[in-house]
């Protein structure tokens, strides 16, 4: 038995220790907003934040987050206000067929944690998600757009 943080809430899941966090939270808890990609930590679909820090879920194994606070889409806007980047996602009409969308939001949150002002360098060198659909532009405006509204 392993106890999960997640989203304030605690869980406790009977599952080997060494499955990767992304399963637990989709098909032990049902938390399905976080995607499954490429299972290789390369394209960032199932990003989640473990302790406010940005990670693939499909690479970390359940043993790694046990007792530390994992936050995922379900969770970024806790009272029902959206998050800035939830918003500037909205305002830019950046999904296109959203599968890459949750993990993107997750990883720009952490990002304007880290750089509240992110350059396009910055944002060149620290998103390294990947989307299909090529809303590359609109993220970008979107991020901008996020940061000048803090
Ligand atoms: S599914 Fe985790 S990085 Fe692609
Ligand atoms: S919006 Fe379709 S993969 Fe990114």
């Amino acid at each position: 038995m392993a106890d999960l943080n997640i989203n304030g809430r605690t869980h406790q899941v009977d599952v080997d220790p060494d499955t990767p966090l992304l399963w637990v939270l989709r098909d032990t808890i049902g938390l399905t907003g976080t995607k499954y990609g490429c299972g290789i930590a390369q394209c960032g679909a199932c990003t989640v934040h473990v302790d406010g820090i940005a990670m693939r879920s499909c690479s970390v194994p359940l043993s790694l987050v046990a007792g530390r606070q994992i936050t995922t889409i379900e969770g970024l806007a806790p009272d029902g206000v959206l998050h800035k980047v939830q918003q500037a996602w909205l305002d830019h009409d950046v999904p296109q067929c959203g599968y890459c969308q949750s993990g993107m939001i997750m990883a720009v949150a952490a990002l304007l944690k880290d750089k509240p002002k992110p350059t396009d360098a910055d944002i060149d060198a620290n998103l390294t998600n990947i989307c299909r659909c090529g809303t590359y532009q609109q993220i970008r405006a979107a991020i901008h757009a996020a940061a000048a509204s803090a």
